[in-house]
This record gives C-alpha cells, structure tokens and sequence, in this order.
C-alpha cells in the first residue's frame, strides 16, 4: 500500500437522514440538492428541419455563441459556447441529425435528459441551465466544466495513483446518492461519463439514458433494447433495460472501480454479446491480486458492488457510502 497516498479527505458534509435510501431509489420528498423546477419544455412552434444542419465554432444558436467543439457522441455534438445573456461559459449539448435516424424519438431523448438533470442540484452532477429549441437543433445547456473525461485519463495512463481513485470515487458515490435520491437511475455510469475538472472536481454527466422512477418525466422517451455500454453494464439492465433499479448503477460503478483499481476491465469479450455473456456468468478476479496495492476491504468492496445479482450488491446509497468509507480507513494503513 502506498504509505502517503495524496490527501483523500473524502468531502462527506453533514447532510440531513436520507429519506430515500431504499433500493429502488424513489424519493418521496424533495431534500437539498433535489429541485422543484418543473421539467422543462420544448420551446417547438415549427415542425422538426428535414435537412442535417451541422453546427460549427461561431455559430449562434439562441442566445448561446458556439466556441470549440468538445465532444461528440453518437447522437450529440456538445460544445463550449458563450452565453452572450449572462456572459458565461455554457457547455452545450446539440442532437447530430446526421446520426439520428428517428426525429421525435431524438428529441424525446433530449427532453428526458434535460428533465432527469432538472431534478439533481448537486456539486458532483453537472449543472442543468436550459433546454430549448432553435428551429435547426434542439439544445440543452449545461454548466461548463474545465477539464476531462475520466476515461480519457485512464486511457492515456493506465492506473491512476490509490489515493486519487478513492478521491474520485468518493466524490462520485456522492454525486450518485443525489441523483438516487431524485428517484432517478443513470443506466450509463462509466468513466467517459464523470467529468474531471482540472482542480479534482468529479461530475457526472451524460443522462441521456437516465430512467426516473417518481414522476412521468422521462414517459415517451424510448429505452433502446440495449441501453447501456457493454464493458458497463449490470447483468439484470443487459437483460431488460428497462427495468432496473439503482443498484444497476452501483454494478456499473464497481465496474469503474475495478478499471480505476486494476487498470484492466473485469470482464474483456471481443464484442458485445461477449461481454454481456461475461457480466452474466463470469467471476472476476479480485482486484487485490491484479494490484497487491490494493486493501482487502476496497478489494472485496469492489466485489461486493460487482454481485450479479441486485440484492448481491449494496443495496442503496447509504450502505455504498458507509462500506466505502470503511474500505477507505484501512486503504491508508
Ligand atoms: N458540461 C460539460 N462540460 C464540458 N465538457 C462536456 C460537458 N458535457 C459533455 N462534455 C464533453 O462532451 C463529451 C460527450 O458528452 P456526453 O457524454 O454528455 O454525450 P454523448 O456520450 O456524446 O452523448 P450520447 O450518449 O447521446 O451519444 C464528454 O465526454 C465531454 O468530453
Ligand atoms: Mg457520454
């Protein structure tokens, strides 16, 4: 184990009793870091363009100026952009037509993502500021976070350093207990969905998968057969997608936790069906004997979040969080 580890100081702030720390994930009540806002609407008059408008740096949507393209997905552009109103950066989310083969299914799913990010009002999720319609894109604006994918930093360097996985993990089960507590599952969780901000900071980001258990927010938008990214995805969401609850996103956890720890995935197939047949039947290897590094108790936690069965897993937020501060304590020895 390395004897000094960067300092973890995992950021727990007191917060009140959790009404919904229960396995489904359903909140009741609205606690500080859900919002009221009401989901948003399309700001639609005019029938959805029939042509594949591409969006380009200086280009003006709204009230929003277009500056570097960040990423983009399969069905997404997402940009940095100025917002000329409230002069601030603004990420900004535009769908890719070219890549969308059904129009109001597209912008149902943007919708639904736009509604899931409304509820959460978190420091570890990304800000949610505005969804609208120009007549060329629907869009949805996202507070800008300065930094990089988590994905992208574990391609570029294999393991992180101990005490920087714990730090981020820490900051991620924290960002997930809020959005738990919505009543909303991610169904997406791997590490090019956790932004990383230049000074440490870990966001979650990408709800364009997200499942809400409470209201009808997210009814019409459609669940794809196979939601979800195999290397990720829990056995039960391989097997009905739609029908999952939050511990889905504690197994996909446990398998970003495994690559953090590892730098290997815990279930490697040559394509889809493989791995998806692996996270159905295969052990994984602890990830105490891929890297002696790493304690029994994050090793077995690792494991304990990677059950194949739902109630083989911690059950909700709370329990996630306690196992991992426990974990945490003996990973400094
Ligand atoms: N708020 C943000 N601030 C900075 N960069 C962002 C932000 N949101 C997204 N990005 C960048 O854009 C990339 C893609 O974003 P996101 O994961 O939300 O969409 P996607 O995976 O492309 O979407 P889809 O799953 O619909 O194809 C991210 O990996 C990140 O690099
Ligand atoms: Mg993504």
């Amino acid at each position: 184990m390395n004897p000094t580890p960067p300092k973890i100081g995992l950021p727990r702030p007191a917060r009140p009793k959790d009404p919904s720390d229960d396995v489904t994930g359903t909140a009741s009540a609205q606690t500080s870091d859900t919002t009221s806002i009401s989901p948003p609407a399309p700001r639609r008059n005019t029938p959805l363009p029939t042509t594949h408008p591409v969006p380009a740096a200086g280009d003006r949507v709204q009230q929003y100026r277009l500056q570097d393209l960040l990423g983009q997905g399969v069905s997404c552009y997402v940009f940095r952009a100025w917002d000329e109103a409230n002069e601030t950066p603004v990420a900004m989310k535009i769908v890719n037509w070219g890549n969308v083969y059904d129009r109001d299914a597209a912008l149902k799913q943007m919708r639904a993502e736009a509604a899931a990010l409304a509820r959460v009002n978190h420091t570890r999720v990304v800000r949610f500021i505005d969804f609208g319609f120009d007549p060329r894109w629907p869009y949805l604006v996202l507070e800008y976070v300065d930094g990089r994918p988590l994905g992208e930093l574990v391609r570029s360097g294999g393991t992180l350093p101990l005490g920087w996985t714990l730090y981020l993990m820490g900051q991620v089960i924290e960002g997930l207990e809020a959005v738990w507590r919505a009543g909303i599952v991610h169904r997406d969780i791997k590490p090019d969905n956790i932004l990383v901000s230049t000074n440490g900071v870990a966001k979650l980001i990408d709800f364009g998968l997200a499942k809400s258990d409470i209201l009808k927010l997210l009814e019409g938008a459609a669940t794809p057969e196979l939601a979800g990214t195999a290397a990720y995805i829990s056995p039960e969401q391989a097997r009905d997608a739609g029908n999952v609850d939050l511990r889905a996103d504690v197994y996909s956890l446990g398998v970003t936790f495994y690559e953090l720890l590892t730098g290997k995935l815990p279930f490697e197939g040559r394509n889809r069906m493989q791995m998806i047949l692996q996270h159905l039947t295969a052990v994984p290897t602890p990830p105490r004997e891929v890297n002696p590094e790493v304690s029994p108790l994050v090793s077995d936690l690792c494991l304990w979040m990677l059950g194949k069965k739902p109630e083989d897993r911690p059950q909700n937020g709370r329990e996630l969080r306690q196992a991992f501060a426990k974990a945490v304590e003996t990973a400094t020895l």
